[in-house]
């Protein structure tokens, strides 16, 4: 290992950079200038373990690989045809990582799901590889393996391997550009040495591993393993009544009281992941009540854009709270700034957009949720339930190694 680390010329602190980037046309017209030299660049063979190095190093053996969860969570569910594998899961945080993924070579799945931000973003809209902007805000990704269906809004977008082609191929908007360009990324992979180890041991027996179907199975691999069960409440859950302040605790029966936990409840503080009903994992939070009659924005109308039915009008998937701190800004189109201004619309019924295009009064929107009351937050309960908000914040999720851009 020593020997490989000395031969990793600096150049590779450049390949696959995750394009955290801002997106100044600047920026983004040196990433496409760049981005033929460095893709060339980053196949360099003398970079790459060897193959048997890679099969040692990484087992493509199902049967070999070991979740890291504590004693008591359950594994999130896996496709039978998608097993898990250390390989698998190597290959995917490459991937994951990568911007050989994206038209132009701006952008990678990290772009918009950054470790240090639990996986989202920190953008209220994200924007894709062009610069087109994204209209919703950046979803974090940790336990993201036990939601039963992905996106602010997508009821039908049940698993990884479906929800990755949406990224990468689609259109509406922009995000990494690829439709079409199926064979340019198979090619520009397969130009990697450590690419074709590694597909060939995740892949096994398969001829010719490196195509979108593989791809996108590592990817998914990759991000069942973004498990997060490490912050103070889950210690606290585990028995450790000292993981959380006497004020998160405070604010844990406020959590409960004003009635927070009938939609924010389970392992991840949504119902969205233990709902009985997949339709219940969906909610109007009054954020908007354009012109009075309850529409939210175009773009972001919730399930209505699925259903057509006026009652789904921004009805959007609950949130996970986990990390929630580290997620901000909030709401499916980031126009909450603060948990701060959350718990201020929450208290107040809903939101009072005051002026411009989207002034209305959100309390009284038609489609909001019955269980939305408002109620009295003094000084103390809001700071309570901010430190509980923070107690379900874990940080050895945002310092794991295993989660980490591979490339630097
Ligand atoms: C341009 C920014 C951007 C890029 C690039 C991007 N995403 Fe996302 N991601 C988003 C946004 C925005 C959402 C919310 C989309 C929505 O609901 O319409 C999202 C949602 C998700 C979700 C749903 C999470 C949940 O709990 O509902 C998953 C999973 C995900 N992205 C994975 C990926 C993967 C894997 C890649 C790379 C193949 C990727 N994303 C690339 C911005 C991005
Ligand atoms: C009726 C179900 C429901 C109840 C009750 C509820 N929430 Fe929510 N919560 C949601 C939905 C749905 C969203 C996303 C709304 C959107 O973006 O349009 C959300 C968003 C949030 C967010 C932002 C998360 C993010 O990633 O953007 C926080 C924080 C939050 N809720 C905390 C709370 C607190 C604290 C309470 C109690 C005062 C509460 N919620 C009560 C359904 C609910």
């Amino acid at each position: 290992m020593p020997r490989r680390s000395a031969r990793r010329p600096a150049v590779l602190s450049v390949c696959g950079k995750d394009g955290v980037r801002s997106a100044t046309r600047a920026t983004r017209l040196i990433a496409l200038l760049a981005a033929v030299a460095l893709w060339s660049a980053c196949g360099g063979d003398d970079v790459a373990p060897t193959a048997s190095e890679a099969a040692s190093q990484w087992s493509g053996d199902p049967a070999a690989f070991r979740w890291a969860l504590p004693a008591g969570i359950a594994p999130p569910v896996v496709p039978p045809d998608n097993p898990m594998s250390d390989a698998k899961v190597e290959l995917g945080r490459r991937l994951f990582y990568d911007v050989r993924l994206s038209v132009n070579g701006a952008v990678s799945c990290a772009s918009c799901h950054r470790q240090e931000f639990a996986f989202a973003d920190a953008k209220n809209l994200s924007v894709g590889a062009t610069g087109e902007v994204h209209p919703r805000n950046s979803i974090g990704l940790s336990n993201a393996a036990y939601q039963r269906s992905l996106g602010w809004a997508a009821p039908a977008t049940t698993s990884f391997e479906q929800h990755a082609m949406i990224p990468m191929f689609g259109e509406m908007p922009i995000e990494m550009g690829l439709k079409g360009r199926d064979a340019h990324v198979a090619t520009d992979l397969q130009g990697v040495a450590l690419y074709r180890q590694l597909f060939a041991v995740a892949f096994g027996g398969d001829a010719s591993p490196i195509r979108t179907e593989t791809i996108v199975r590592s990817i998914a691999a990759f991000q069942r393993t973004i498990l997060s069960f490490n912050a103070p409440i889950d210690r606290y859950r585990r028995g450790d009544a000292s993981a959380l302040s006497a004020a998160a605790v405070r604010g844990m029966a406020l959590f409960d009281s004003r009635g927070c936990v009938q939609c924010h409840a389970g392992a991840d503080f949504t119902l969205a992941t233990i709902a009985a009903r997949a339709a219940e994992g969906f909610a109007n939070t009054g954020l908007y009540n354009i012109g009075g009659a309850g529409a939210y924005p175009a773009r972001n109308r919730g399930l209505m854009e699925i259903t057509g039915n006026p009652a789904d009008m921004g009805r959007m998937k609950i949130p996970s709270l986990r990390n929630v701190a580290l997620t901000f800004p909030y709401g499916h189109d980031g126009s909450v700034g603060s948990l701060d201004a959350v718990l201020e619309n929450y208290a107040r019924g809903g939101r009072v957009v005051q002026t411009g295009p989207n002034a209305g009064d959100g309390r009284d929107n038609p489609a909001k949720d019955s269980r939305l009351r408002a109620f009295v937050l003094s000084p103390a309960d809001k700071g309570d339930l901010l430190a509980f908000l923070q107690a379900l914040t874990d940080s050895t999720l945002i310092r794991d190694v295993k989660l980490s851009n591979p490339w630097r």
